[in-house]
């Protein structure tokens, strides 16, 4: 006996483990009973998109064992199998399981249990959040992005940079867009008591404290929770997202950005050969157009832009949008689909965005009217990567600060950091389920993680 598997070694090991004996457990996709006393299971434990087929063969356990068995075996009943690993004879599988002891360990009751065999929207899944990790596409989302997390540790160890677990309650608003949760604690909460004492948030961004680790290890990164109270309702903004900061000292804007584009390659190279089952299926199921997509990124790379040339095409092509912007406006989403989707076909990176549309904490450059920032456009999705040369001069950074009317007082500790030893500096930071959207074709970023926390949604 092999002992207990996964649905998804049996499959890779496939024919070689044709006549072993093995246990799995998972639950009932579907059944179909054959005039030809078998019943075909499709048994699926979570480890793959494929089922693993077993057979129960009437005549091997007795037709009263067989009429008590039947009627529990519905989809999403959870059950243990026994058997004997078999070449399949049928269709779409290489080997099947032939039962010798089953047992089951929950029902469900087919006429209240929400996953039926039909396929059922992301918009309804949604409302069972607690049952839709137990279907393919989001079972298989879950599996792309724990590898995901994997390989981002992996890359950033492999290239000599510490994790550092920055803060998720914080004083700071990173990116002084005034979208905090403030946080409050304490069993008697009355108006301006602080827990703290003094008024605190759930972290935007952990890359403030980032910098203050860069600037005494060299190169570290954080990956974790960070929160925004945007009112956004759209299908790439969450009010709980997972976000990967490296932050480099002795580093560029053209060190940051060519991190950036390894980053993104790596990723890219990482769920082709860890997912390549769930790359399959988003294939298929989700976006026909995905291989294209991610195979012209490792070809053909990314094209760098700056905002100012974005600002002179998107002006010339005036007639295609909706709105035109000028210089000095932020960038929407449309002109962002415009860039990669119909100018580059590809990934664009557009840098020296105006000082005024970007945050205190970014490098002033030369013409005084520009800062070193970069963000990566992607087709799709747009932003997924925002980052900066960080402004390493006292006088220039406090110059920035009393513009955006920001209290001094409250980041001295950064002021610090170019006071004693400072160093020219980057970094930037990448939203995990935004990556995930790209990589997966999938449509809505409420797809990409477990517990999706949008305006007016927070189940558990
Ligand atoms: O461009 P952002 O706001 O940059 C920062 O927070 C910097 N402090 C990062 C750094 O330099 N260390 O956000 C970075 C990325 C965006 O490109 C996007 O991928 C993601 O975070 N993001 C969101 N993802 C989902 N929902 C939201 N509401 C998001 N806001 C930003």
């Amino acid at each position: 006996m092999e002992g207990r598997l996964s649905v998804r070694e049996i499959l890779l090991r496939g024919k070689d483990l044709v006549g072993q004996k093995v246990r799995i457990c998972g639950w009932v996709r579907t059944r179909r009973d054959s005039k030809a006393g078998v019943s075909f299971v499709e048994i699926n434990d979570g480890s793959a998109v494929r089922n693993l087929q077993a057979i129960i063969d009437y005549s091997r356990f007795g037709n009263l064992v067989i009429s008590e068995l039947l009627p529990r075996l519905h989809t999403g009943a959870s059950i243990m199998v026994e058997g004997t690993i078999e070449p399949s004879p049928g269709k779409g599988q290489d080997i099947e399981i032939l039962v010798s002891h089953i047992k089951v360990y929950g029902e469900a009751d087919p006429s209240t249990y929400p996953l039926q065999k039909k396929r059922h929207s992301f918009e309804f899944l949604r409302q069972i959040a607690h049952l839709r990790p137990r279907t393919n596409t989001i079972s298989a989302i879950m599996r792309l992005r724990s590898a995901l997390s994997y390989a981002i540790h992996d890359f950033f160890k492999k290239r000599g940079f510490y994790y550092i677990h920055t803060p998720i309650i914080t004083t700071s608003d990173c990116e002084g867009a005034g979208e905090v949760f403030r946080v409050v604690g304490g069993r008697n909460i009355t108006e301006g008591s602080e827990f703290f004492g003094r008024p605190t948030y759930l972290t935007v961004s952990g890359q403030l404290q980032a910098e203050i680790y860069a600037l005494a290890l060299g190169k570290v990164y954080t990956f974790g929770p960070t929160f925004r109270a945007e009112n956004s309702n759209t299908r790439r903004h969450l009010a709980e997202f997972w976000m990967v900061e490296p932050e480099m000292a002795f580093c560029d804007l053209d060190g940051d950005i060519s991190l950036a584009k390894e980053f993104v390659t790596s990723m890219i190279e990482a769920m082709l050969s860890e997912c390549e089952e769930e790359f399959f299926f988003f294939q298929k199921f989700i976006d026909e157009h995905l291989m294209d997509r991610l195979t012209t990124v490792l070809k053909k790379g990314f094209e760098v832009i700056s905002y100012s040339d974005a600002i002179k095409i998107l002006s010339q092509h005036a007639r295609e949008l909706e709105m035109v912007p000028s210089w000095g406006d932020d960038l929407q989403a449309e002109h962002e689909r415009f860039l990669t989707e119909k100018m580059v076909r590809g990934p664009v990176i557009v840098i020296h965005y105006p000082r005024k549309l970007k945050p205190f904490y970014m490098r002033v450059n030369d013409d005084g009217e520009t800062v070193s920032a970069m963000d990566l456009l992607v087709p799709g999705v747009g932003e997924i990567i925002g980052g900066s040369q960080r402004e390493e001069r006292v006088d220039v950074l406090v110059e920035q600060m009393t513009l955006k009317g920001m209290n001094i007082e409250d980041y001295e500790w950064y002021i610090d950091l170019r006071r004693y030893g400072s160093v020219f500096h980057a970094g930037f930071g990448l939203g995990l389920e935004r990556f995930i959207q790209f990589l997966s074709g999938i449509q809505n970023i409420r797809e990409t993680i477990p517990f999706p926390r949008t305006p007016g949604h927070a189940l558990f």
